[in-house]
């Protein structure tokens, strides 16, 4: 049988598309997910910047950042959003500076405004293939986690007829690296989750495809880099090494050494079992 054609959207990332089988399927629903700083802005700013090259029309809602904080880090990637803006190839709504009355500032962080808001910018930009960014999506249920995947539903289910790919940026906690509310995941077609990781006293962030639904996609987590100028830029697969994990055995043994002689110091000591743990 012959495969079926899939029009798939460039995601503007140096090396990410050849991951996905040269882009994110027309129409899909996209989870951005990962922890602070990762690069879940980044990645979606190169998103809408591919859009407006292609001459896609493109909304992106900021809810962490405000409108200028988001045209400035475009622009330190040599992309001109507020050109962008200006020339009606854009329209950027600001759900941080809310109360400034302005056209499209949403008042309330508030679902309904949201959806309504993205469809006006719709029309207003045009008949076409869009490009829609919700950054981020967990802004609307920080106070009611149980409705994310309603909502995400919902606005999935709405905007689908718009002719709107999306990205729906979630983020997760440092420190359970769960998302605040479970829904995005679920109803999205793809994931994209991002990491970073401290080896030998540097950060390093990692992007992995955890899902793309009719895509033959990687399933190996591959190094990112962000850099000035530029963007991001896939750099090469993620080898996973046992020092990334484990402790060097000399470490591991002055530990466990520093342990027995605290214990045996105390008069009540006894060292529990487990107290070690796996790992040594
Ligand atoms: N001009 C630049 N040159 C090099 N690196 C940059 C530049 N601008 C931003 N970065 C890097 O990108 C990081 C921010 O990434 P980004 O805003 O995409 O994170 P995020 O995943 O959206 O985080 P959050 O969840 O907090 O919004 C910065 O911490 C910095 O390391
Ligand atoms: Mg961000």
């Amino acid at each position: 049988m012959k495969r079926p054609y899939i029009e798939r959207l460039r995601s503007g990332v140096k090396g990410f598309d050849r991951l996905i089988a040269g882009g994110v399927p027309r129409g899909f629903f996209v989870a951005v997910v990962g922890e602070p700083g990762t690069g879940k802005t980044v990645f979606s700013i190169h998103f809408a910047w591919q859009g407006v090259l292609e001459g896609d029309k493109v909304v992106y809602v900021t809810t962490e950042e405000s409108r200028e904080s988001i045209i400035r880090q475009a622009a330190m990637f040599q992309m001109d959003f507020a050109g962008a803006v200006d020339r009606g190839k854009m329209i950027i709504i600001d759900a941080l500076m809310r109360g400034r009355g302005d056209e499209w500032s949403l008042q309330e962080l508030d679902i309904d405004e949201l959806v309504q808001k993205v469809l006006e910018a719709k029309k207003r930009l045009g008949y076409g293939r869009a490009r829609l960014i919700i950054d981020s999506m967990s802004a609307f249920w920080l106070d009611k986690p149980a409705m994310a995947r309603k909502y995400s539903y919902m606005v999935k289910r709405i905007l689908y007829k718009w002719d709107f790919t999306v990205y729906m940026v979630s983020q997760y906690a440092i420190t359970t690296t769960q998302a605040f509310g479970w829904g995005v995941e679920h109803v999205a077609d793809g994931i994209v989750r991002f990491r970073r990781y401290i080896r030998r006293g540097e950060l390093k962030r990692y992007v992995l495809v955890e899902k793309m639904r009719q895509t033959p996609h990687s399933l190996v987590m591959h190094e990112i880099d962000i850099r000035d100028g530029e963007g991001m830029v896939v750099v090469r697969p993620a080898k996973a090494r046992k020092e990334d994990t484990v402790l060097p055995r000399e470490v591991t043994r002055r530990i466990i050494r520093g342990r027995i002689e605290e214990e045996l110091a105390s008069p009540e000591g006894e060292l529990e079992s487990g107290d070690i743990g796996d790992d040594f």
